[in-house]
C-alpha cells in the first residue's frame, strides 16, 4: 500500500526569482531545494512517519553510528523538465532496486522499491519549481539511509533515517561535455574482492578521495581504479563506470564482478547499443590492452558514464609511466551519439522512451 506522506503547510519558500537565478548556473550539488523527504525506521516499529519537511539540518547525537562506522547507503537519479512543462524521472525503480541491495550489504533495513520511488516522486512533485527548465540541466535527487542510533558498539544500528534531498544541477565536470583526462591509479584501491564495491555507499567514495587528489595533482579530472589483487583489470572511475568503443564496433565494459557499481546509465547504454550499431560486450579489460589499443587505433573512443556525468568522453589516460592520448572525433563520434540518444529519452525528445521514464 502506498505510504501517506504528510505535506508541509507552506510549500513555498524561495521565490521564483531566487530559483531562476540559481538555475541559470546551478553547478553540481551546491544548491538544495526547499524540502526533503524523510522516513524513519526502528527495529521495533519498522518504517514509520513518512513526511515531507523543510530542507535543513538533521539533529543527531555525536555518538550516532553513521559518524563512526559509516553505516550508510545512497543513490543518485534525476528529474527532467520536458518542453511541454511536464517533469519525468528516469528508471527510478532501478535506483530503488540498487538501493535495496546496497542497504542489504550495509546491514541497513531495506526500503521497499515502491516506497523509495514514491518518496522520490513526492519530493519531486513538491519541489517541481526547482527542476531547471533550460538546457541539459536537471534536478538531481539524492536518497540516502543513515544509521542514527547513539551507540559505539560495532553492530547494525537499531534506528535508521531514510531521506531524499534534491539539487538543481548542470554538468558534473565544470568544463561541460569536454573530454576529460584520467589518472590511472596503480597502488591504492577503491574496493577489494568481497568488499562493498557493488554497493553505493559512502566508504567507497571516501576511499577514492586520496587517489582523486593524486589525479588532480597530475592535471587530471578523475581517477581510474584497476583491480586490487593484480592492479591490472579495469574496474571503474572514482564516481562513474568506464566504457570503450572498438574499431570492430563493440561497446566494451568490465563485467559486474562484485567490485563495480551496477550503473543505471551503464545498463541503459548496453541496452541501446545494438540500435547504434554497437555490440555490447561485458568482459574483463586489461589496462595494458587499453593503452595498446589507444596507441594502435584498435580502440576508437573511451568514455565515462553515470547519472551525474551522463556520458563524458575521455581524452587521455595517464599513469606513472606516461600519458596516452585518445583522439576524440570532431563530431563527438559514437560517444556523443549515445549521449544524445539517452538525453533524448530522458527529456522526452524521442517518441519511444522505452518505458524508461515516468
Ligand atoms: C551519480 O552519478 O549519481 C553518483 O552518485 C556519482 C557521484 C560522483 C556524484
Amino acid at each position: 500500500m502506498a505510504l501517506k506522506f504528510n505535506a508541509p503547510s507552506d510549500p513555498t519558500y524561495r521565490t521564483e526569482a531566487d530559483i531562476a537565478k540559481i538555475n541559470e548556473d546551478p553547478g553540481f550539488g551546491v544548491h538544495f531545494t526547499d524540502h526533503m523527504a524523510r522516513i524513519d525506521w526502528s527495529e521495533d516499529e519498522g518504517w514509520v512517519d513518512p513526511r515531507l519537511i523543510e530542507y535543513g539540518p538533521i539533529p543527531m547525537d555525536p555518538a550516532g553510528a553513521v559518524f563512526h562506522y559509516a553505516q550508510e547507503a545512497f543513490e543518485g537519479l534525476k528529474a527532467y523538465h520536458r518542453e511541454d512543462g511536464s517533469i519525468w524521472l528516469f528508471r527510478p525503480e532501478r535506483n530503488a532496486a540498487r538501493f535495496f541491495n546496497s542497504s542489504k550489504r550495509l546491514a541497513l533495513p531495506q526500503l521497499p522499491v515502491d516506497d523509495f520511488v514514491q518518496a522520490v516522486r513526492e519530493l519531486t512533485r513538491l519541489d517541481a519549481r526547482w527542476v531547471p527548465k533550460e538546457g541539459e540541466k536537471s534536478l538531481y535527487l539524492r536518497p540516502f539511509s543513515i544509521a542514527t542510533e547513539s551507540f559505539l558498539g560495532v553492530r547494525p544500528s537499531k534506528t535508521v533515517a531514510f531521506c531524499v534531498i534534491a539539487s538543481p544541477v548542470g554538468a558534473y565536470f565544470s568544463g561541460g561535455v569536454k573530454p576529460v583526462d584520467i589518472w590511472v591509479e596503480s597502488h591504492l584501491s577503491r574496493v577489494s574482492n568481497g568488499g562493498t564495491g557493488d554497493a553505493k555507499c559512502g566508504g567507497n567514495y571516501a576511499a577514492s578521495l586520496v587517489p582523486e587528489e593524486t589525479a588532480f595533482a597530475h592535471g587530471c579530472n578523475q581517477v581510474m581504479f584497476v583491480d586490487n589483487a593484480e592492479h591490472r583489470w579495469v574496474e571503474e572511475l572514482g564516481g562513474m563506470n568506464f566504457l570503450m568503443i572498438t574499431k570492430n564496433d563493440e561497446l566494451v565494459t568490465p563485467p559486474l564482478n562484485g567490485n563495480i557499481l551496477p550503473g543505471v546509465t551503464r545498463d541503459s547504454l548496453l541496452t541501446i547499443a545494438p540500435e547504434m550499431g554497437l555490440k555490447p560486450v561485458e568482459r574483463p579489460i586489461d589496462i595494458a590492452e587499453v593503452y595498446a589499443g589507444m596507441d594502435d587505433g584498435t580502440i576508437s573512443e573511451l568514455f565515462a558514464c553515470g547519472t551525474a556525468a551522463v556520458v563524458t568522453p575521455i581524452g587521455s589516460l595517464t599513469n606513472e609511466q606516461g600519458r596516452h592520448d585518445m583522439a576524440v572525433p570532431a563530431d563527438g563520434g559514437r560517444t556523443i551519439a549515445l549521449r544524445n540518444y539517452l538525453l533524448d529519452v530522458q527529456y522526452g525528445r524521442r517518441e519511444d522512451t522505452r518505458g524508461w521514464t515516468q
